[in-house]
């Protein structure tokens, strides 16, 4: 059933394939900049990455006004406030992140701080507490999982007072979003794999979450369906350019459709992984997502039967009765994580994640009162969510 009335904004302009990186010139002097803050960090530096990306600027005439490559994996207000400081005294006028969720979450904090014109990042936590016009933002992903550069979600670790401050507003969306296959090539299997099932789970959870809508569930479904036919080969196989930039789009539909409905308790329980246990985001999710759809498969399980046809394939989906589909599509959710433990070692287990089994009553209580509770299409009491915990141990 459609929702009586529901919104989607999704402005972002996306530039994707092969050398996209080089369109960025042109599109800075369209918005008016030609004095961009580069943001990324030491990975992308001694990947080459950060040398593919400068040569895309040669002979453009545009000017890189200051280079911070020293993002931490988790975006900080430490970090933050050295390069509004950097960004001041360079004189630069936009923005380029480049770098998995940490760089682009870190920009759109910086972003904030130079627009806004205000230090203190806490008057702005929550959503919609922005007014200032932002900085161009031109967000270049270098994992395939966050879709951080079409979200307007930011999340900054103040590790002072060990909270991460959570920001949400439209103006915080880049202005561009670049897609060049040469950016992901590199990923090592690991990060592939866990970052591809961040994304399968935020096509999952957008479908069928309580504020989905159909042009979400469009993307959802896109998304899954790209991810499918490539998660394993982009793992098992990082050269193949197509497999790589399928898993680079794939990532992208599955940010804008639950940036526009939502998530729902994997997140929950898995941010409560990550802040309890330091389970990385992407494996949380993996791990997480098979039983969390076993849970919620009495109130969505017809919605897990539609996905098994762009998840699994028209081969699958036809071979099995409509009424084994939803259970099939879970299998295959499980299978997907086994095959990808075979190819890289990923974690399939919280006990092959480095959580102990005395954490789990602490991260079932953290759960409870995480915000992406609220629009899971099945309401989950605290012995819920430990029984998740123990299944997904
Ligand atoms: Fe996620």
């Amino acid at each position: 059933m459609l929702p009586v009335y529901y919104e989607y904004h999704n402005p972002v302009k996306i530039n994707a394939g092969k050398n996209a990186l080089e369109t960025i010139p042109h599109e800075l002097k369209v918005m008016n900049a030609s004095r961009p803050l580069v943001i990324t960090d030491q990975g992308i530096v001694n990947a080459g990455l950060l040398d593919i990306f400068l040569a895309s600027f040669k002979g453009s005439g545009i000017t890189i006004g200051a280079i911070y490559d020293k993002t931490p994996p988790d975006s900080s207000v430490v970090a933050v406030n050295e390069i509004a400081t950097l960004f001041q005294q360079e004189n630069c006028d936009s923005l380029i992140a480049i770098g998995g969720g940490s760089s682009i979450d870190t920009a759109k904090g910086v972003n904030i701080v130079v627009s806004e014109k205000d230090s203190d990042l806490r008057k702005f936590i929550g959503a919609d507490r922005l007014t200032a016009t932002q900085k161009p933002l031109v967000a270049i992903p270098t994992t395939s999982g966050t879709g951080s550069e079409v979200t307007l979600v930011s999340v900054i670790l103040d590790a002072e007072n060990g909270v991460k401050l959570p920001f949400t507003s439209r103006l915080l969306l880049p202005k561009l979003a670049v897609l060049d296959p040469r950016m992901t090539r590199s990923l090592p299997p690991r990060i592939t794999a866990a970052t591809g099932m961040d994304s399968v789970t935020h096509a999952i959870e957008a479908y069928t979450c309580l504020q989905k809508n159909p042009i979400s569930d469009a993307y959802a479904t896109a998304a899954l369906k790209l991810a499918g036919k490539n998660l394993i080969t982009a793992t098992e196989k990082g050269s193949n350019v197509d497999a790589r930039f399928a898993m680079a789009n794939a990532s992208l539909m599955a940010g804008t459709a639950f940036s526009n409905s939502m998530v729902g308790a994997v997140h929950a329980i898995g941010h409560a992984c990550g802040s309890e246990a330091h389970v990385h985001h992407g494996n949380a999710m993996a791990i997480l997502l098979p039983y969390v759809m076993k849970f919620n498969m009495s109130h969505v399980g017809n919605l897990y039967e539609e996905l098994l046809l762009p998840f699994a394939g028209e081969e699958i989906y036809l071979s099995v009765k409509k009424e084994d589909r939803c259970k099939k599509m879970i299998e295959v959710v499980l299978l997907t994580n086994h095959h990808l433990q075979k190819i890289c070692g990923m974690p399939v287990k919280l006990s092959q994640a480095g959580v102990d089994f005395s954490q789990l009553e602490k991260i079932a209580e953290v759960a409870l009162d995480e915000g992406a509770m609220l629009p899971n299409p099945k309401e989950l009491a605290y012995n819920d969510v430990l029984s998740i915990l123990k299944e997904a141990f």
